[in-house]
């Protein structure tokens, strides 16, 4: 039995989904039937329940955007800082391993030499190093608390996308954004980030963390190249000058824009399909919702 946590939310329904596909039985808790961030109560279940693993996917990450979470601090501090340790102490306490849904928005640009952050490279959009937004801020002090832990996977997801049309998929915001950011980027497809991030406890990999994108970075210029390319839409696309207009005029809080490496997780015999290759895919089998 595996317990979720969060399995409600954007990334947790592809667990859900995930799981009931390969007829993995699993319990998702939700804070309406379990108040999960009460670290009593949840020591408490898994000492009497014992669930073989439990999955993190719960956080906090302002809707429609992380710009609310500049509004909403506190609760973006207690999903995302407070909760993993929570959750960690209790799982510790009744001997459950775990995985918990981390961020790649910790870091910003590249390595000097044009390579993406690997995992042992230091974040550097935290509230330690950068003028980061307070979104990534939490998810890198989320990290630094789960530092102490030995049995817990840190799965880092980024800016997801599948063929599914919705108001949080990545492909879904470019083709409805009025102007564009143009950044280069490591990107996670979700139905692929979910089945290797629990492949990782089905085949016993390691604990530690993962950088769980799709091999490769991709502009955006590139996505809208393949949206255009696939006919998924034939709206005109204007872009921001630069930077500095899309803060002026867009964004109260500054993005994370980023390359990773994903070898880590590669080198396990884990792999993802390579960037371009998913995204063509899953425009070319796009299912468009009416919104
Ligand atoms: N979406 C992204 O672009 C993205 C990218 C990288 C990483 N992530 C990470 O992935 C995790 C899940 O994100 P998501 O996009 O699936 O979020 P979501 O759709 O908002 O779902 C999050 C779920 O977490 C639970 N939750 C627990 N404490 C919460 C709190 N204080 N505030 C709000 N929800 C809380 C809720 O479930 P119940 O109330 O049912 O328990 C909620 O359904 C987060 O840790 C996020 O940082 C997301």
């Amino acid at each position: 039995m595996i317990y979720l946590l969060g399995g409600s939310g954007f990334v947790g329904s592809a667990y859900q989904a995930l799981l009931a596909r390969k007829q993995i039985p699993f319990r998702n808790l939700r804070r309406s039937d379990v108040d999960y961030a009460n670290q009593a109560a949840l020591t408490d279940l898994l000492r009497r329940e014992k669930p073989a693993f439990l999955i993190n996917a719960a956080g906090y990450t302002g809707k429609p955007n992380v710009d609310a979470c500049e509004l909403h601090k506190s609760e973006c501090l207690m999903g995302n800082a407070v909760l993993p340790d929570t959750v960690a102490t209790a799982c510790a306490d009744a001997g459950v391993p775990w995985g918990h849904v981390s961020s790649g928005c910790i870091f910003s640009g590249a390595r000097p030499d044009g390579s993406g952050f690997t995992e042992s490279d230091p974040p550097n959009f935290t509230f330690r190093t950068n003028h980061c937004s307070f979104y990534s801020g939490t998810k890198a002090l989320g990290e630094e608390v789960l530092a102490r832990f030995p049995h817990v996977y840190l799965w880092r997801l980024r800016i997801p996308f599948n063929q599914v049309d919705s108001p949080r998929n990545y492909l879904s915001k470019l083709m409805r954004y009025p102007r564009l950011l143009e950044a280069a980027n490591s990107i996670s497809q979700l139905d692929e980030f979910a089945a290797a991030s629990l492949a990782c406890w089905e085949q016993r990999v390691p604990f530690g963390t993962y950088n769980v994108t799709n091999p490769g970075h991709i502009t955006t210029r590139e996505v809208v190249g393949l949206i255009q390319k696939t006919g998924v839409s034939t709206k005109k696309f204007e872009f921001f000058r630069d930077e500095a207009e899309f803060m002026r005029t867009a964004a109260k809080t500054p993005r994370s824009n980023c390359v990773m490496d994903s070898n880590k997780l590669a080198a396990t015999g884990i792999k993802l399909t390579e960037v371009h290759e998913a995204v063509e895919r899953d425009l070319r089998r796009w299912q468009k919702t009416a919104s």
